[in-house]
């Protein structure tokens, strides 16, 4: 009763998490169901902490304008959630943004600026261009690839509900990398407690996270495809191995969880449970946990 009281900001996380009852062998899997945030993904936990984080600081007053570079899930999260919190948002998108994203994303309440598709080092990449305009504007530039507050909501919220839930039990966390904000919260919270989980990271295939090389990963929306975050380089040393997944195998994954196990997941969804499902078969033991940052419903185009 009292979450309801508190509005709709404050059913963001403590998601369910369900164990695999079919199409797990070895060790048991578990899948912590993160599309039943409030927007639908993971993004409304780094949303909450990033905003406040700024509010905190003295950088965000009643009105002021947040800004952010993305063309998926943070940028739904972030217009959601400052439309709820009195402030306006300016979201800059890569060209090429589905028009439905677009759509949700206005209709919000936020100004939408396109970004060409150009290098990261180019002035009007999507994340340069997102700084300076919030610099023009007087906005504060949350920048979910380099904000510590990232890190921090899945180290306090996402890593303390899965360890609250299985305590000492976990034998791997299997994530996919995209800020790497999720994996390396998760890690730091899992490693001090001296839980000894295996960390895996999940990355498009040629991903430059794999390669070490500027090559382009296979496209699987929401992970690290062109680019290596600087939260990503300040926590690798968390990660004890990162494994590829190719884009045809996480939809063909993504539809077998939602055939057989019923579990509506993303395409990111489908590459974590393809990989959790190998680690949970080499490791035989001990609880297998990994996310569905989304829904299947934002691939109906894949299908
Ligand atoms: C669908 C989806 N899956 C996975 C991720 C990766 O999460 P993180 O940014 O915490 O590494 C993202 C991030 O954008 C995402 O949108």
């Amino acid at each position: 009763m009292q979450r309801a009281e508190e509005g709709i900001v404050g059913l963001i996380g403590r998601t369910p998490l369900v164990k695999l009852q079919r199409i797990a062998s070895g060790a048991p899997v578990y899948v912590k169901l993160e599309y039943l945030n409030p927007t639908g993904s993971h993004k409304d936990r780094i949303a909450l902490y990033m905003i406040r984080e700024a509010e905190r600081r003295g950088l965000l007053k009643p009105g002021g304008l947040v800004v952010e570079a993305s063309s998926g899930n943070t940028a739904i999260s972030v217009a959601w959630l400052a439309s709820q919190l009195g402030y306006r948002a300016l979201i800059v998108v890569d060209e090429g943004t589905s028009p439905a994203k677009v759509a949700l994303i206005k209709a919000l309440g936020a100004k939408v600026v396109f970004a060409p598709k150009v290098p990261w080092d180019h002035p009007d990449h999507a994340i340069n261009l997102a700084r300076r305009l919030a610099a023009e504007r007087g906005g504060v530039f949350l920048n979910q690839f380099e904000n510590e507050a990232n890190v921090r909501a899945h180290y306090e919220t996402t890593a303390a509900e899965i360890y609250g839930e299985l305590g000492s039990g976990i034998s791997a966390f299997v994530m996919g990398i995209g800020t790497g904000g999720t994996i390396a919260g998760v890690a730091k919270f899992l490693k001090e407690r001296g839980v000894p989980a295996r960390i895996v990271g999940v990355v498009p295939k040629g991903s430059p996270i794999a390669t070490g090389q500027p090559t382009l990963g296979e496209p699987i929306e929401g992970l690290a495809t062109s680019a290596v975050s600087g939260i990503y380089s300040r926590y690798s040393g968390l990660i004890d191995e990162v494994v590829e997944v190719g884009y045809e195998e996480a939809r063909e994954t993504m539809l077998k969880l939602a055939r057989e196990e019923g579990v509506l997941g993303g395409l990111s969804t489908g590459a974590n449970v393809a990989v959790a499902l190998k680690v949970a078969e080499r490791l035989g033991k001990g609880a297998v946990v990994t996310l569905a940052p989304d829904s299947i419903f934002r691939y109906t185009h894949l299908l």
